[in-house]
């Protein structure tokens, strides 16, 4: 499939995990991908693979969560690559407390980076969106649809990147401009590789949490961020598309 001939995205999170899995992906379907990030390496890493693959792949170091270098790197790889027509916003970060014992610093950092990005980041590149008639793919959560215990500052990020999302969609339908988030369980990266619980937690709770099937993989979730961002998903707008093992379903 070569859905994305001629298509430029810019995806942040690109370093790592789902974000790498999409830019691969998207690469993959015939896409110049921007890739974004704040760890340098990883960005080197997955350049290196989509060009193993004779893909084409461009790096920013960004940090998602500073409006100015959002702005700065929206102009960049609409001067390198002449258009933007995919936005991923995939960056992210997670940490689990007690609702009572959430630190300001740590509440402060996971709007800036899950939910503030994404607001800079889209506002930055909706008029080329416009000019392009392109896609915005928001990266959301399970946590954005169910409540989940020891997440409350995760699931107010993402429950707000998804009605960013479904507000973007209605205001810019006409306009040409599709936006939609992503509502994943868990997935395979190492953001969920060390999740830590408060003492005496509730696993009772804590298992609800869990999905019917197993963990998903990064590029399972890739290929429904590459469904949204495609020409095939014309008429999908302003959807919160959950992909998670029957996790929401139970
Ligand atoms: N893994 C899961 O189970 C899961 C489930 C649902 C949603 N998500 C979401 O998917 C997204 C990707 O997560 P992942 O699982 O691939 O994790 P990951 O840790 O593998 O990747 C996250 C990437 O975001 C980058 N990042 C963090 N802070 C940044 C900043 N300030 N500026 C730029 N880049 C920054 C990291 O460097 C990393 O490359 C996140 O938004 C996460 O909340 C993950």
């Amino acid at each position: 499939m070569q859905r994305f001939n001629n298509k430029v995205a810019f995806i942040t999170g690109a370093a790592s995990g789902i974000g790498r899995a999409t830019a691969v992906r998207l690469a993959e379907e015939g896409a110049s991908v921007m890739l974004a990030d704040i760890n340098e390496q990883g960005l080197a890493q997955t350049r290196q693979l989509i060009e193993d693959n004779a893909g084409v792949a461009a790096t920013i170091r960004l940090d998602v969560s500073n409006r100015a270098e959002c702005q700065q790197a929206i102009a960049v790889v609409v001067e390198q690559f002449g258009h933007l027509d995919v936005l991923c916003n995939i960056a992210g970060i997670f940490k689990s407390a007690r609702m009572t014992e959430i630190e300001e610093e740590d509440w402060n950092r996971m709007v800036a980076i899950n939910l503030n990005s994404v607001f800079f980041l889209s506002q930055a590149a909706m008029p080329h969106l416009i000019s392009s008639k392109g896609n915005i793919v928001n990266m959301a959560s399970t946590a954005a649809l169910v409540g989940q215990i020891y997440n409350a500052m995760y699931c107010a990020t993402k429950g707000a990147v998804v009605m960013l999302s479904k507000s973007m969609a209605v205001e810019y339908a006409k306009a040409g401009v599709r936006v939609n988030a992503l509502c994943p369980g868990g997935v395979n990266t190492p953001l969920t590789a060390n999740i830590s619980l408060p003492e005496d937690a509730d696993m009772e709770l804590f298992m609800r949490m869990m999905p019917l099937l197993d963990i998903a993989e990064a590029d399972e979730i890739a290929a429904a961020i590459a469904y949204l961002a495609s020409d095939e998903a014309r008429y999908v707008t302003g959807t919160a598309f959950a992909i998670d093992g029957g996790q929401t379903a139970n």
